[in-house]
């Protein structure tokens, strides 16, 4: 790039707008990227008017995720062509997963794009956006180099949030029927215990005392030992980040219940910074459809886990996701599924509809489910799962729950945190809490959230 520099750092500052589509590993790759191109004297910003890069960091995963990709350019056109008529350029990059699935039409159709890039290659990010700046052509990048992108990553300056992610693994082996993240983020890789301490530390250093470790199959991380001799698995690697001094509380997102061993199940026991809440999903709750979406466990099998779980852990919040109306998918499976989800008794979960994605096996199977139909088991499942939701948050009115302040609230002098069920927590409590861990009592539950006190104020007092 051709800008002055000093002491090493450009001059001139660029202004970069990220935005970002899809699962927390995609945020955590939109920081990544911010973080490479913050050298290059990029700068955040929080909309795309007269930024010199935009990053549209993209999901695959349902059709409407896709779609937004092209109303989002259709958008940006108009913010590109004033940056040029003062002057300026603005370099418009797709990122994700669809970028990596369909960035050869995305460049065809789509004039306004300079730079397509997959999640595996991004770290090459700030040399494709050179090479552009060049007026050497547009870039476009969808390789799984084998030089991991992890070891590219420049330390972040800035200072980290009270919670933060730290991806542990990437992509997945297990092809579900249904799903492009195999083909999308590609084949199972665990990054070394040894980097991912090192980047853990890194965070405590700057404030963190809350990880969210991330994978596509996060329990499913194998990373080699510390000292080279053979590997690790998640249960010890979550013993080894709670033995870091100020981190207070550890949480792992997303696992399948084929991954879940016993040593995992047993941290879950010993470990009190293991927080007592999982998303384990399930997806149905009828064996025939779990067997047509591949997912290599049965009804009965998923029960049995949970039953180990909370036999370890009985104080264990539960979270899923579902797709209802999965091709084939009858009235007896889906009734399956709603007897699962109350039976276990879900603390939330998320519900999809299911979508046809190109390439996937179960967009060529038989029986795809009506538009309406699937529209319908949609609401009923979300209404149960609403009741098990308010019930499992009613339990915990009256309790002292240890809760992580995150952001102010709606409302001035209030603030929102997190309890170690996930669930959120809005009090009446001092700015200079933000970030900290306090004690709070729940006052009252309502379907999403909680109302919560201080102690030491007058019941009543927060609302
Ligand atoms: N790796 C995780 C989640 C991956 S995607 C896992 O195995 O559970 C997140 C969720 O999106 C999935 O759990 C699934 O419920 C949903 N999903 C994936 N593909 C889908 C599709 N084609 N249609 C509808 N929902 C889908
Ligand atoms: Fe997709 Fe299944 Fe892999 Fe999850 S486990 S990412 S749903 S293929
Ligand atoms: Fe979407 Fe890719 Fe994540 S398809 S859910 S952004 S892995």
């Amino acid at each position: 790039m051709s800008h002055s520099y000093k002491d090493g750092r450009p001059t001139v500052a660029r202004r970069l707008h990220i935005k970002t589509y899809g699962c927390q590993m995609n945020v955590y790759d939109s920081d990544r990227m911010a973080d490479l191109m913050a050298p290059h004297g990029f700068e955040l910003a929080d909309a795309p008017d007269g930024a010199d890069l935009v990053i549209i960091n993209t999901c695959h995963i349902r059709e409407k995720a896709g779609e937004k990709v092209y109303s989002d350019l259709g958008r940006l056109r108009p913010h590109k062509e004033a940056k040029a008529a003062s002057g300026g350029r603005m370099l418009v990059a797709v990122a994700g997963c669809v970028a990596q699935a369909e960035g050869a039409e995305i460049m065809r159709r789509a004039p306004t794009v300079d730079i397509i890039v997959g999640p595996q290659a991004y770290h090459r990010l700030p040399e494709m956006v050179a090479q552009v700046m060049r007026g050497a052509g547009r870039a476009l990048d969808t390789d799984f180099p084998v030089d991991s992108k992890f070891d590219h990553m420049p330390v972040p300056s800035q200072g980290t949030g009270p919670a933060a992610f730290l991806t542990i693994q990437e992509g997945c082996d297990k092809f579900c029927t249904f799903c492009v993240v195999p083909y999308t983020r590609g084949e199972e890789v665990s990054r070394p215990a040894e980097a991912i301490v090192a980047e853990a530390r890194r965070l405590v250093a700057g404030g963190t005392v809350e990880i969210t470790l991330l994978g596509q199959n996060v329990n499913a991380w194998h990373g080699a030992a510390p000292d080279g001799r053979g590997s690790w698995g998640l249960g010890r690697l979550i013993r080894e980040l709670a033995d870091l001094p100020g981190l207070a509380r550890l949480r792992y997102t997303t696992s399948h219940p084929r991954d879940l061993d016993d040593d995992l199940i047993a941290a879950h026991r010993d470990v009190p910074q293991c927080m007592p809440f999982l998303h384990l999903p399930v997806q149905s709750g009828s064996d025939r459809i779990l067997a047509a979406m591949n997912r290599g466990h049965d009804a009965q099998a998923y029960r049995d886990l949970v039953a180990r779980l909370r036999q370890a852990q009985p104080d264990l919040a539960l979270s899923s996701d579902f797709i209802v109306g999965f091709p084939g998918e009858t009235e007896a499976d889906f009734e399956a599924t709603l007897a699962l989800a109350r039976e276990i008794g879900f603390a939330q979960a998320y519900t999809f509809k299911y979508s046809a994605r190109p390439g996937t096996p179960a967009s060529q199977m038989e029986g795809h489910v009506p538009e309406p139909e699937k529209e319908r088991r949609l609401g009923l499942l979300q209404a149960a799962i609403a009741e098990t939701q308010l019930a499992f948050n009613r339990t915990t009115v009256g309790r002292t729950l240890s809760v992580l302040m995150e952001r102010p609230g709606r409302r001035p002098g209030q603030l929102i945190g997190r309890t170690p069920y996930m669930q959120s927590i809005h009090a009446t409590a001092p700015q200079a809490m933000l970030g900290q861990l306090v004690e709070m009592v729940v006052e009252s539950a309502g379907p999403n959230s909680l109302a919560g006190r201080l102690p030491d104020t007058a019941p009543g007092e927060a609302a």
